[in-house]
């Protein structure tokens, strides 16, 4: 075998490897969020909202893998409002104080993406 025939095969061979490790595997649905940008969000959610949207939880609060969100697909805004006002169990700005309104708009865009990549 000449030596241009075996470096295009050590290429073909590297590229393969290449797929078969890295190419292929699928990402876990968080890291994916932090590729979109969702990274603040993520971070937000389980510090304060985590608390009761938390899966197989007392609070009858929606959770990110299980929970119904009706009203978040039905209107957002007035999930928005909910939030900043806090609404049965939730407290006001869903517990996180220093959360501006932009940012608890973007965490109800951060649940609505989970719902919607899973
Ligand atoms: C102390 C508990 C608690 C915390 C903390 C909390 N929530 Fe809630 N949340 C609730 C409860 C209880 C409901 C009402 C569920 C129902 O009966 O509709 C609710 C409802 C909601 C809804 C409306 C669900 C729908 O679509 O119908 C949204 C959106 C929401 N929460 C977002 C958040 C976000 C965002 C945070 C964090 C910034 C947060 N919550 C923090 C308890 C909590």
């Amino acid at each position: 075998m000449d030596k241009g025939k075996l470096i295009i095969l050590v290429i073909v061979a590297i590229l393969l490897l290449y797929i078969l490790t890295v190419g292929i595997k699928p990402w876990p649905a968080e890291k994916d969020f932090i590729k979109e940008g969702f990274s603040k969000e993520i971070s937000l959610f389980n510090t304060y909202c985590i608390q009761c949207h938390i899966d197989d939880n007392d609070y009858r609060a929606p959770s990110l893998k299980n929970g119904q969100w009706p009203l978040l697909w039905k209107d957002l805004d007035a999930a928005h409002l909910r939030v900043i006002e806090g609404y049965k169990g939730m407290p006001p700005r869903g517990d996180c104080k220093n959360c501006s309104d932009e940012e608890l708009f973007q965490i109800l865009e951060y649940i609505k993406a989970y719902q919607e990549g899973i």
